[in-house]
């Protein structure tokens, strides 16, 4: 909250981050109680609304846990406030975990998914969705083979909701829009952090999101992974993090990068100071840019 002070308004063009669940891992960073969640993060989001730009977008990913035998609240609550705070809350996205560790518990099953929270300043944001589209795989290959003739007109939905598919027009394409389930795997090999995002996550929605040279807040950056992949994109970004030891690591992690980004192959136009491009700069709390 005090480093977003320093910031101008309409700074960002993504915001995106994980922020500390609710009471779990107290004891590596300290929890929030799930009854005090929304009272701590309402502050933080007044700061991240006046830094978006109006055509930015804020990704929020979270999960509620279970609190004596139910599912809290807090996160559903914390989308009603937001909302009244200002934000749209525009889209969810859910990130579904395709190796979550084997378990078995009473009364439910393991916890495959995590929510990403799409919020917006305004209806119309920057969207780049060719940037994001997928290969049409087999669905393609079993569905376009058979088209019956309510694939070749436009088909208004039988329920009468005024939507419509012309599956025709896919015939020949290689690539679709994705949907909004997003299949990555947990990075298991992560021993930096104890609560880091896979870079796929991170680099999902920098890319749906933002173009090159645009600028990415991630205001609880861990161990970096978001400043990391924003700088292979050749985006800028800023991280804010409470330890300093996190604050350390990813300061190394992205160093390395820089190192990557001025290897011999690649160019960079060194007059163009006006832009940030290719080069990583990174504010931490207390911590000079580089
Ligand atoms: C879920 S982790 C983020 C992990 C990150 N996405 C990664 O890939 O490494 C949340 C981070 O928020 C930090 N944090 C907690 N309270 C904070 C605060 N008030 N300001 C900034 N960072 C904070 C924690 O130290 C922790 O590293």
């Amino acid at each position: 909250m005090d480093v977003l002070r320093d910031y101008e308004d309409d700074s960002f063009d993504l915001i995106i981050t994980s922020p500390p669940y609710a009471d779990s891992r107290d004891k590596t960073y300290g929890g929030i109680k799930p009854d005090e969640y929304v009272d701590w993060f309402l502050p933080r989001a007044a700061e991240m609304l006046r830094v978006l730009k109006p055509t930015g977008t804020f990704i929020l990913n979270i999960k509620e846990k279970v609190v004596q035998g139910e599912r809290h609240t807090y996160v559903l609550e914390l989308i009603l406030a937001l909302r009244k705070q200002g934000w749209l809350w525009t889209e969810e996205f859910i990130w579904h975990k395709k190796n979550c560790y084997p378990g078995k518990w009473p009364n439910r099953f393991r916890d495959a998914w995590e929510r990403c929270l799409q919020f917006n300043k305004h209806k119309k944001f920057k969207m780049l969705q060719d940037e994001v589209r997928v290969p049409m795989g087999e669905w393609a290959t079993a569905r376009l083979k058979s088209l019956g003739k309510n694939d070749v007109v436009r088909f208004d939905s039988q329920v009468g909701s005024g939507f419509g598919k012309n599956i025709a027009n896919w015939v020949n394409r290689e690539l679709a829009y994705p949907t909004n389930v997003l299949h990555l795997a947990t990075e298991t090999g992560n021993k930096r952090h104890s609560a880091a995002f896979p870079s796929a996550l991170p680099e999902w929605f920098i890319k749906l999101f933002t173009e090159p040279n645009d600028w990415v807040l991630d205001p609880f950056a861990g161990s970096g992974t978001t400043c990391e992949v924003a700088q292979k994109l050749h985006r800028n970004s800023v991280g804010i993090e409470i330890l300093p030891a996190y604050c350390e690591l990813s300061r190394v992690r992205l160093r390395e990068g820089t190192m990557l980004l001025f290897d011999e192959g690649l160019t960079h136009d060194a007059s163009d100071n006006s832009r940030n491009n290719g080069v990583y700069r990174a504010e931490y709390s207390g911590i000079p840019s580089p």
